[in-house]
C-alpha cells in the first residue's frame, strides 16, 4: 500500500466508484491540480507522495549586505554596526538585529519579513516613518542576512 502514490490510489478509488479518496469534485480537483495543489489538497501529509518541495529562498550574500547598507547610505539614519559612518539617529539603531523579535515592533523579524521592509517598509507598516529607499529585492535579501547575523 505504501508503495503506492496518492495518484494511483486516487485512479482506484474512482474506477471503484470509491469516493473516500477523492472527496474533491473532478473540477475542483483540476483547478488544484492546474495550481499545482493537488497532492496537497487530496493527501495532506501522505509520506508515500509527499507535495512537490517549496522553491528554496536562497540566503542572501552578509558580506554583499555590508556593501549595500554602505551605499544605500542606511546608516544617515540608522546606527549599524561594523558599517562605516552608520551613525544616525533618526531611526532606532540595529544594534542586535539578528536578535530581535520584531520589526518595528510590529512585524515578526524573518529574513523574508526583513527583505520584504527594506523593500518597502509602508507594505508592512502602513504609517511607519521609514522611507521606502529603492532597495531592489535582491539587494534587500543581502542586506536582511547581514542585519540577520548582528548579535
Ligand atoms: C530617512 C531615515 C531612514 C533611512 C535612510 C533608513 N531608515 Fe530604516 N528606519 C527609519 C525609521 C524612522 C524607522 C522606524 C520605523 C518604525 O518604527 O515604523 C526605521 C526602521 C528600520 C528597521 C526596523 C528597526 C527596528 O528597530 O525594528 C530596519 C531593519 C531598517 N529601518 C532598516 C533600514 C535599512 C536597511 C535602510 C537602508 C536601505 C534604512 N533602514 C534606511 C528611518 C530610516
Amino acid at each position: 500500500m505504501s508503495a503506492l502514490s496518492c495518484k494511483d490510489l486516487r485512479a482506484r478509488g474512482e474506477e471503484s466508484g470509491m469516493p473516500i479518496f477523492d472527496p474533491l469534485s473532478r473540477a475542483t480537483s483540476l483547478t488544484l491540480l492546474a495550481l499545482g495543489l493537488a497532492g496537497l489538497a487530496a493527501c495532506g501529509a501522505d509520506a508515500a507522495d509527499p507535495a512537490p518541495p517549496l522553491k528554496p529562498v536562497a540566503a542572501g550574500d552578509a558580506a554583499r549586505g555590508l556593501r549595500l547598507l554602505t551605499q544605500y547610505q542606511c546608516g544617515s539614519c540608522h546606527a549599524i554596526p561594523g558599517v562605516p559612518a552608520a551613525r544616525g539617529i533618526h531611526g532606532p539603531t540595529l544594534q542586535a538585529f539578528g536578535k530581535r523579535s520584531y520589526i518595528a515592533g510590529r512585524v515578526p523579524n524573518f529574513p523574508e519579513t526583513l527583505a520584504q521592509w527594506m523593500v518597502a517598509p509602508a507594505s508592512l507598516v502602513p504609517d511607519t516613518p521609514m522611507p521606502s529607499m529603492g532597495v531592489s529585492p535582491e539587494d534587500a535579501r543581502h542586506m536582511a542576512a547581514y542585519l540577520g547575523q548582528l548579535e
